[in-house]
Parts: C-alpha cells; sequence; structure tokens
C-alpha cells in the first residue's frame, strides 16, 4: 500500500525542441517519452498535471537554415512546428499544450520578464567588443563566425565550437576568423549588451540551493551542475545583435533581441498562458504556488540553462516556483554512431509512423528499455526487431492472447463462476509493481520498472504453463478450469493498469478485449477482479513480429544517408571564381617530410620538419589522427609556402601541407605519381 507522498500539483515541462528539423528518436528517447511516461503515471495516481512543450523558434540555426535554403526564419519555423506538433501527436505524447515561441503571447512573457529584471536592476549593462561583417553591416553571432581551430587545426571551425574536435570555443580564440555571411575577415566593433550577473547569485543563493538537490538529483545532473560552479558562474549576456527573437523592449534599441536560451524556457510559461487563456483556467499556480512541483525533462545539452540559468531568471523575477527536478537523460547512439540532424543520420519520427503504422508501443517499448538514463545509450534496427518479437510478442502478446482464447473455447468469452485462488508467486511479483512502481518512478528509473511490469505476463505466462488448463477435461475438471482462468483474466486486466504508463495503446487495446472502462487509477492495480458472467470481446493480436525484410528496409534507407553523404560531399559547390592572378600568388611546391613529432597535448596536431628545396622549415598539421609520425618520414607532399606564417600551440607554422579530404574525413597526402626533387612547383 505504498501511495507515494506528492504534492498537489505538477507543473511538467519538455524540453522546446528547436524548430529547425523533424523529431528523431534520440529526443523521445531522451526527453518526450520519459515525459510522457510520468505524466502518465501521475495522472494515474489522480494527480493534477499539466504537461507543457512547443517550439523553439529563435536562434541563430534557425537564421542560418533560413539563409541555406533562401528562405524566411518564419517560413522555416512554420514548416518545422507543424511537423514536430503533427508527429508528436500523432505518436500520442500527451501534451497539453504545444505551443511555440514566435506566438505573440511569448514575445510579451518574455518581454515582461526582460523588463521586470531591468527595471529591478538585476542586469549588468556592458559594452563589448563584437565582431562586425562590414560588407553586410552586421554583427556575427558566434555561429556566423567560422575560423582555424587552435586546438586541431580544422580550417572550418564555428566561433562556439569545432565540431572536428568538439572543443568549446569563442569567436576571438579562431585563427584567421571570417565571416560565414561576407566570406570577409570580420571586424571588432562596440556594442552594448545586458549580462544576469550569474557570479553574485551564485554566492547569494546558488550553491547553497544546488546544495540542498545533492541527494535527490540524478548524479549526471548534479554532476554537472556542480562542475559548473566549482569553475565559477561569469554574468551571460542576455541579448544579441540580431533580427530574429524577441525584440528588447527599450526604447532606441532596435536590432537588438533576447538571447534564446533566455526566452526558450519562459516559454514554458508562455505556453502556460497560452493554454489557461484557452480554458478558462488560472496560469499562475502552476508556477507561483507552492503546492506546486516544477519538473523539467531535458536532454544533457540543456542542463545548465535549466538548472542554473532559468531558476536565476525565475529566482530574480521573485515570486516563481523553482525547479523540484531536472531528470536530464544522456544521449542515444543509431547504430553506433552519433544521431546527427545535418548528416540525416536518424529514425524521424514522422517516417517511423509511416513506415509503421499501428506500432507506436513498439517504439515506446525499445526506447523506453533503452533509454539513455545513466549513460549514452544506442539503437539498433535488429535489436528493435529482437526486442519487439522475443518480448512484446513472445511474453506479453502470447499470454493475453492465450487467455483471451482460453475464455472462449472454454467458458463462451465470459468470466467464469470460480473460487478464485491466486497464485502466491504471481502475488509476489504483482505486489512488487505496486510497492516497487512508484519509487522506481520517482528516481526515474523508467528502464527498471517496465521491466518489472513485464514481470507480471512472464509470470501469467509461467502460471498457465504451471497449471496447463488445456489438458484438464472440461466435463470433470471445471472448477479447475475456471479458477485457472478468471484469475488469468484478473492478471491481464492488472497488466492493462501497470502497463498503461509505458504503452497507453496496447493498455487501451487489452481494456476493449476485456470489455473494461477506459478509465481507472492506480489502486485498481491491487485487485482487478472483473464479475462473473462479464463478456469479453473478441481476441485481438497486440503484436504482429517484425519481419527481417522490414528491418532490413531501415537498414538500407539509413545506409543510403551514408552513401548522400559523400555525394554531398563530392557534389560540393564550386567557390566563387578567382582570377588567373589570383591563383598564380599561391607558392605551392613539392616538400619531403624529415621529421615528424606529436604536439604534447594536442591529440590532433604533428610537427613536421619539411624540406622544401629552398630550406627547411616546420609546419604543424593537425593529421595526428590519420598518421603515426614516424609513417610519415620520407613521404612528398604539396606544401603552400606564402601562407601567413601562424603560431599554433606555441609552434611558428611555416606553411600549410595540402590534403585531399574524403566523405569519412580521412586524410591523404597530395602526392606527385612519382618522386621529384623537393621545391619542385605545383601549377
Ligand atoms: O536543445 C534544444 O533543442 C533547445 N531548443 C531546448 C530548449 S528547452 C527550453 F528552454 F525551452
Ligand atoms: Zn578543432
Amino acid at each position: 500500500m505504498n501511495q507515494p507522498k506528492h504534492p498537489k500539483r505538477y507543473t511538467v515541462t519538455a524540453a522546446l525542441p528547436y524548430a529547425n528539423g523533424p523529431v528523431h528518436i534520440g529526443h523521445l528517447a531522451g526527453c518526450y517519452i520519459p515525459a510522457d511516461t510520468y505524466v502518465r503515471f501521475l495522472r494515474l495516481l489522480g494527480k493534477e498535471v499539466l504537461f507543457i512543450c512547443g517550439s523553439d523558434e529563435h536562434g541563430v540555426p534557425i537564421t542560418l537554415k533560413a539563409r541555406d535554403l533562401g528562405i524566411s526564419p518564419q517560413d522555416v519555423v512554420d514548416k518545422y512546428h507543424k511537423m514536430m506538433g503533427d508527429s508528436f501527436r500523432e505518436l500520442g505524447i500527451s501534451f497539453d499544450v504545444y505551443s511555440r515561441t514566435s506566438a505573440p503571447v511569448h514575445h510579451e512573457t518574455a518581454q515582461e520578464f526582460f523588463l521586470n529584471l531591468y527595471h529591478k536592476g538585476e542586469f549588468v549593462e556592458q559594452i563589448t567588443e563584437q565582431y562586425y561583417d562590414e560588407q553586410e553591416q552586421t554583427f556575427l553571432a558566434d555561429r556566423y563566425i567560422v575560423g582555424t581551430c587552435p586546438n586541431c587545426g580544422n580550417e572550418n571551425a564555428y566561433g562556439d565550437q569545432c565540431e572536428k574536435c568538439g572543443k568549446s570555443l569563442s569567436p576571438s580564440d579562431l585563427i584567421q576568423p571570417r565571416s560565414r555571411l561576407s566570406g570577409l575577415p570580420p571586424v571588432k566593433k562596440q556594442t552594448k549588451h545586458w549580462f544576469l550577473a550569474l557570479d553574485r547569485y551564485q554566492q547569494t543563493w546558488i550553491n547553497e540551493w544546488m546544495l540542498t538537490h545533492k541527494e535527490d538529483w540524478k548524479p549526471n545532473v548534479y554532476g554537472q551542475c556542480k562542475s559548473w560552479l566549482d569553475q565559477g558562474l561569469q554574468p551571460r549576456a542576455i541579448t544579441r545583435d540580431l533580427d530574429w527573437g524577441v525584440k528588447v523592449p527599450l526604447e532606441g534599441e532596435d536590432g537588438k533581441v533576447l538571447y534564446v536560451w533566455f526566452d526558450a524556457p519562459i516559454g514554458y510559461i508562455s505556453a502556460t498562458r497560452e493554454w489557461a487563456e484557452k480554458n478558462g483556467e488560472d496560469w499562475e499556480k502552476w508556477w507561483k504556488n507552492e503546492q506546486s512541483s516544477l519538473i523539467h525533462f531535458i536532454g544533457k545539452d540543456n542542463i545548465v540553462f535549466h538548472c542554473i540559468i532559468f531558476p536565476a531568471i525565475l529566482k530574480a523575477h521573485g515570486d516563481f516556483i523553482l525547479p523540484d527536478h531536472v531528470p536530464a537523460n544522456e544521449f542515444l547512439n543509431l547504430e553506433g554512431d552519433k544521431i546527427s540532424t545535418s548528416r540525416n543520420w536518424a529514425v524521424w519520427l514522422h517516417e517511423y509512423l509511416q513506415d509503421f503504422p499501428g506500432r507506436r508501443d513498439e517504439l515506446r517499448y525499445v526506447l523506453t528499455s533503452i533509454a539513455p538514463e545513466t549513460k549514452d545509450s544506442d539503437f539498433s534496427w535488429k535489436d528493435y526487431q529482437a526486442r519487439v518479437n522475443n518480448e512484446l510478442a513472445d511474453i506479453l502478446g502470447n499470454f493475453v492472447n492465450r487467455v483471451m482464447v482460453l475464455t472462449h473455447k472454454y467458458f463462451g468469452g465470459k468470466v467464469p463462476t470460480s473460487a478464485f485462488t491466486p497464485s502466491a508467486e504471481v502475488e509476489d511479483v504483482a505486489s512488487q509493481i505496486f510497492e516497487k512502481l512508484p519509487e522506481q518512478m520517482d528516481a526515474w528509473q523508467f528502464r527498471q520498472s517496465l521491466f518489472d511490469a513485464l514481470n507480471l505476463a512472464r509470470a501469467g505466462n509461467k502460471f498457465l504453463a504451471d497449471a496447463q488448463p488445456w489438458k484438464l477435461n472440461l466435463e470433470t475438471d471445471r472448477d479447475q478450469i475456471a479458477d485457472i482462468i478468471a484469475y488469468s483474466i484478473d492478471i491481464v486486466s492488472r497488466l492493462s493498469i501497470a502497463l498503461s504508463v509505458f504503452l497507453p495503446d496496447t493498455s487501451a487495446k487489452i481494456r476493449r478485449m476485456l470489455n473494461l472502462p477506459e478509465q481507472f487509477t492506480w489502486n485498481d492495480l491491487l485487485i482487478a477482479h472483473l464479475s462473473e458472467g462479464h463478456a469479453l470481446n473478441a481476441p485481438e493480436i497486440l503484436f504482429r513480429k517484425i519481419e527481417d525484410n522490414e528491418v532490413d528496409l531501415q537498414i538500407a534507407k539509413l545506409q543510403a544517408s551514408k552513401e548522400a553523404i559523400k555525394t554531398t560531399i563530392q557534389h560540393k559547390p564550386v567557390k566563387d571564381s578567382i582570377t588567373y592572378d589570383e591563383f598564380m600568388k599561391m607558392d605551392i611546391r613539392v616538400g619531403t617530410i624529415l621529421e615528424a613529432e606529436r604536439v604534447p597535448k594536442a591529440d590532433k596536431l604533428l610537427k613536421l620538419l619539411v624540406d622544401t628545396g629552398i630550406d627547411k622549415r616546420t609546419v604543424v598539421s593537425g593529421i595526428a589522427e590519420h598518421f603515426a609520425p614516424e609513417a610519415i618520414i620520407g613521404q612528398q607532399v604539396s606544401i603552400l609556402l606564402n601562407l601567413e606564417p601562424r603560431k599554433i600551440r606555441g609552434i611558428e607554422s611555416q606553411g600549410m601541407i595540402l590534403m585531399a579530404e574524403d566523405a569519412e574525413g580521412k586524410l591523404r597526402f597530395v602526392q606527385p605519381n612519382e618522386p621529384v626533387n623537393p621545391g619542385s612547383e605545383i601549377r
């Protein structure tokens, strides 16, 4: 009888996904399925819940996507907002509201927040130097600047991160930065921004508040927060020079918008307001009442924003509750590779729903079974097939089907009159679920709780296999058979409750077969007696097995994305033309590598000594992951001699070795087809 202690009301949010691509299984496993599962569980307990989500429609990646496609940012977000909302709905994610941050109510709410904090003096106003594109007459967000990564030498690193080596960067770290808009080197120009004084809050309350969650937050979440706090929080700019986003609501500040991570989480509040207005409800009780518990479901890349920055904004505003829990998951990989929207390496939800109609619970089941709760995990189609066939079909489907068929065969589909004798073994499993599942849900152990819930079907199968009603004789053993069947129906009915939070379609199907009401509560799990004579409906097959050709098709589809990436690289558009004279300015020659050694603490770099025919010079090259130093001594290479010398890791690099890079990013030397004298010109 372990009804967990819960507050009165739950405000549950699921990260607002960026409206620049469709939903994929990584989003689902990391955030949306666990959130939906938990919300279904709370509703089963009879709790008051509001489940909030919407599209995150601001930020630089959206403006870049619009630019690449030659359409407006609004067109981009309209397209993906609809697509994401539709596919969440089609999967049956039970949001009470799915809003969007381009909605007027959101702009109003976010501006109200800004002004509230502004007037209270919570912001520090600062003039900083930012990169500016003189040709395009615009300040450049970090993502709009590319240059050479100081860590690995990748020439196309972004101003916030190098996608090749993963290092976080700031634009001023880049060597030879250039604007992604004009291709020209940007200039530094002064601009004014507003900063949130996180450093101050850290001292006044964040450290202390975080400590209160040392035990009750997931270790991965608390650990990440602690490491941010240990490094010391810095004031954080909450505005940007950009023309897409929520405008800074101050006179004379045109061209400035709120930073997307300032406005996006406020989107949860805007969405609540939208829902409340539509339904004649009060929005404030969900956000300003101590009886409400705020829970944010997110992926691990969102931790700092939900555990530190958004709470700081809420607290600075005042009156708002802070999150009680932020159950962030790690990442899901696909067939051993990182899921990537830009590389089309993903299983897209809208495609899954199309390719596997009527199989929503199969996806929920697999993604919950492999959810990256404590570490990254991997989805593969073969594993999907095995779990559906061996677990859902063979264990759950088989048990329910046998009970239905036997009832129809022996008792004309009616619950027989019986003495009703529970099996101690099965009751043990059932009471475990009743006792343990709430605790597991509250500890965010959904994988385990689903496994345990399925144990009831395992126990049911074993009960039937031991009892073997099919070996008995209806004439002489009627009471015994009735006992077995009536009890088995009871197990099936309890399964419909225990599994409802994980597999809502399956639960509904079972209820339909049992001819039971759609509404039920957690306490019905204790005993789910159907009255004698109650007529069941006809059996339906719960799970059809997944055939080899169905998964083979999916694997082939992924293979095709790999091929497409290669083709895209091969078909990369030709760069703008240059004049012959411009070409002739480059002094490219054949050189011979004389010495090669690793650069300490730089995994990607080799320091080379190259005989160029005219001198022997040092070149630092980002090829250490492709070649062992000892293996390349004596190799002839193409070298650009008159590239301005630059310091990489404190070593002056005089020139650049030219490499051929294939679709997989593998590097090879560009070499003469037979040895030539060092210094031979390449033209
Ligand atoms: O990582 C993302 O997809 C972000 N758009 C999540 C935002 S969550 C919240 F703050 F809105
Ligand atoms: Zn790098």
